[in-house]
């Protein structure tokens, strides 16, 4: 009888935290945002299906999700500021807030008329981020809109151009290298200015002659788990996104391309930074085997 009643309770419990458990699916700029910074230069369009950013002489502009996520994906169809965008950044990511933060990053550095955009990921784990790729794209970013993509649950984070995987993180916590699991993060759309290092590590500054600024976004996506309390968090525990799928064999030939030919930067080559060597994470072998 005791046991029974123990029993019959926690599965109670479990059925509650599966009711909580709220899934993000599609997605709305009305719905989905708030103004972040900026004033009218954010700008939706066509019933929350588009946006633009805008940055000026004075301010450049953002928004943030009214959700906190834990575990999702996230796809954000973006065309970039054209022209001379020197000094601009237009950034896709997430972040928690408080101390020992979560951050994955998408963030697209302006160039020069010609000159190719870098875009830069980073990811934060307990307040170590340092951990940088960079590519040039294989297209022109500003001609149209391409989808730019964060696929993140708890046993790995993706990065993906267009479908194509650019980047991935295995969660290696049980060897302890940091990954974010437990802390619900915010999705943030934001065009600011960074000439302080953004382009040729800031010796390229804003050309104002040039503003403003806009940068496109439309078609924003989303299937993740929403976190805003306690309770979210903890239904959120095990989210896939629904599947648990390993990449085919012809995405991880896709990402092997784009490894051997646009990464510019990657912190885990980079042999003068870590003299006394490389962070964990940065062995690698069989990464793509091993994703889910
Ligand atoms: C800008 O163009 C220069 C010259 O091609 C290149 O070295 C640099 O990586 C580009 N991107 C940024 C953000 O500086």
């Amino acid at each position: 009888m005791a046991s029974s009643s123990c029993c019959a309770s926690a599965s109670l419990l479990v059925s509650v935290f599966l009711a909580i458990t709220t899934l993000a699916l599609g997605g709305n700029f009305y719905e989905d945002f708030d103004n972040l910074f900026g004033d009218v230069r954010v700008d939706i369009k066509d019933e929350g299906q588009s946006m633009t950013l805008t940055m000026d002489e004075y301010s450049g502009s953002g928004i943030v999700s009214k959700n906190e996520y834990l575990f999702g994906r996230f796809d954000m169809q973006i065309k970039l500021v054209p022209g001379n965008s020197a000094g601009t950044v237009t950034a896709f990511y997430l972040s928690s807030q408080g101390d020992n933060h979560d951050e994955i990053d998408i963030e697209f550095l302006g160039n020069l008329t010609g000159d190719p955009y870098l875009l830069s990921t980073n990811i934060y784990a307990d307040g170590v981020g340092g951990r940088e790729m960079q590519y040039y794209l294989w297209f022109d970013p500003t001609e149209d809109f391409h989808t730019y993509s964060i696929d993140w649950n708890p046993n790995r984070i993706v990065i993906l151009v267009d479908d194509i995987p650019i980047r991935v993180m295995l969660n290696r916590e049980s060897i302890g290298v940091p990954f974010p699991t437990s802390r619900p993060m915010r999705l943030y759309t934001t065009l600011w200015n960074g000439d302080s290092w953004a382009t040729r590590w800031g010796a390229v500054k804003l050309d104002l002659s040039n503003s403003p600024f806009v940068a496109g976004f439309r078609h924003f996506n989303s299937n993740a788990c929403i976190a805003n309390d306690q309770d979210g968090a903890a239904g959120c525990k095990g989210f896939n996104g629904g599947k648990s799928t390993g990449l085919s064999e012809e995405k991880k030939n896709e990402m092997q391309r784009v490894l051997s030919k646009w990464v510019v930067y990657d912190y885990c080559q980079d042999l003068r930074r870590y003299a006394h060597g490389l962070p964990y994470e940065c062995r690698r072998e069989n990464l793509l085997d091993q994703i889910e």
